[in-house]
């Protein structure tokens, strides 16, 4: 069984930024990539539909025998990881948007949060902005469009700098000192976003603190692999 590959899946090449981290982290480990790139943009769906969409995928990681599967989108995770853990027995890893870091090293006590309107509007959220933001003003912003652009190859385009623009400079005159990624697709425009909002604003994207949880929780189920040779599918 500890032979058997870790799944991930996200709406398209989004959740590879965890696959990364996952794969320097655990290098003995079997992996399969699902890039639901059918289904992209999840952010915009509805609850049930993002439901749905990860039952296919689970059912699909479960056909290829996983033996853990790593939600890694921040729609999916904030909308269906419940359901998902009610209904099957394999082990579930949820990507969260790193809004506590954030929270907790604020200067200014205002952060930006940049995400999918799904995951905004997700009460798992509006849960953690209340238990660890308090007294920090949270400014919310949904990156609507980011997502079908770096799934079309197009990051950096010209659309994509305005768009960031527009999303990011708001935020930015409201003096947060943090942002968080709260989109496994958004560590691809790292560069861009770092250098419209100048280096006083710190990037947060939850990349290396999904693969710790994922090594506690194979280590704690007796699943991780500890033969050398490793493989990807993706
Ligand atoms: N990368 C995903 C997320 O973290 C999915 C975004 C989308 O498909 O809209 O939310």
């Amino acid at each position: 069984m500890s032979n058997n590959p870790i799944g991930i899946f996200d709406s398209g090449v989004g959740g590879l930024t965890i696959y990364q981290e996952i794969h320097k982290l655990l290098p003995n480990e079997n992996i399969i990539y699902l890039a639901d790139s059918k289904h992209a943009p999840y952010g915009e769906k509805t609850k049930q539909e993002i439901i749905d969409i990860s039952v296919k995928n689970t059912e699909f990681l479960l056909s290829r025998k996983c033996k853990l599967i790593v939600v890694a989108c921040n729609t999916a995770s904030t909308n269906a990881v419940k359901y998902l853990r009610e209904h099957y027995e394999v082990p579930f890893i949820r990507v969260q948007p790193a809004i506590k870091p954030a929270a907790l090293n604020s200067k200014t006590k205002i952060v930006g949060i940049l995400a999918t309107k799904g995951t905004l509007e997700s009460e798992l959220l509006f849960e953690t902005s209340q238990k660890f933001a308090q007294g920090v003003k949270v400014i919310r912003q949904i990156g609507e469009g980011l997502v079908t652009l770096i799934e079309n190859g197009q990051m950096h385009s010209d659309q994509m700098r305005l768009l960031l623009e527009k999303y990011l400079k708001p935020m930015i005159d409201k003096n947060i000192d943090h942002l968080v990624l709260g989109c496994t697709h958004y560590p691809f425009l790292s560069d861009q976003i770092q250098e419209i909002a100048g280096k006083n604003v710190t990037i947060l994207d939850s990349g290396e603190a999904i693969a710790r949880q994922t090594r506690v929780i194979l280590r704690q189920e007796g699943l991780l692999n500890t033969e050398k040779k490793s493989t990807s599918r993706i």
